[in-house]
């Protein structure tokens, strides 16, 4: 299998690895990097728990192979802490009690930190749109939704 050389930021750290050129993004998060938050679901593209952001987008790690994140800004859950503390979204999961079993949530968190970026104060719509790509299994949108609509509201720098 031909090797390729990657440079991208993982969670604000330059980067460079080379991996063969088939492995997938989320390969290279959770086995290269250790990064555990990021989670396999479907590995199909349709459930959404792989989500991470690159260029502060939402993409579905698991389909896009590791050199498309060749010069690319990705971050993963593990990025959306500062200093040691929660950033207002993941508090407000927590606050509003949106976290059942929680292998959805980092992938949600992302999908969400995504519509904010682009989106501040999104509708309820916007946000049930936001997070369409990503599946609960637990069935617990109502909480997510007005989790992510509190963290919209909420004063905060992320
Ligand atoms: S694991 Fe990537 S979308 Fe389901
Ligand atoms: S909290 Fe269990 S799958 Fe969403």
């Amino acid at each position: 299998m031909k090797e390729i050389e990657l440079r991208f930021r993982l969670n604000g750290e330059e980067q460079r690895l080379t991996v063969p050129s088939n492995v997938t993004l989320l390969h290279v998060i959770r086995e290269h990097f250790g990064l555990m938050g990021t989670k396999e679901g479907c590995g199909e593209g349709e459930c959404g728990a792989c989500t991470v952001l690159m260029d502060g987008r939402p993409v579905t790690s698991c389909i896009i192979l590791a050199e498309e994140a060749d010069r690319h800004d990705i971050m993963t859950v593990e990025g959306l802490m500062k200093d040691g503390k929660l950033n207002r979204l993941q508090q407000a999961f927590l606050d509003e009690g949106a976290v059942q079993c929680g292998y959805c949530i980092p992938g949600m968190l992302m999908s969400a930190q995504g519509l904010l970026n682009e989106n501040p104060h999104p509708t309820s719509q916007e946000i049930r749109k936001g997070i369409e790509g990503n599946i609960c299994r637990c069935t617990g949108y109502n909480r997510i939704v007005n989790a992510i609509h509190k963290a919209s509201q909420d004063e905060g720098d992320s």
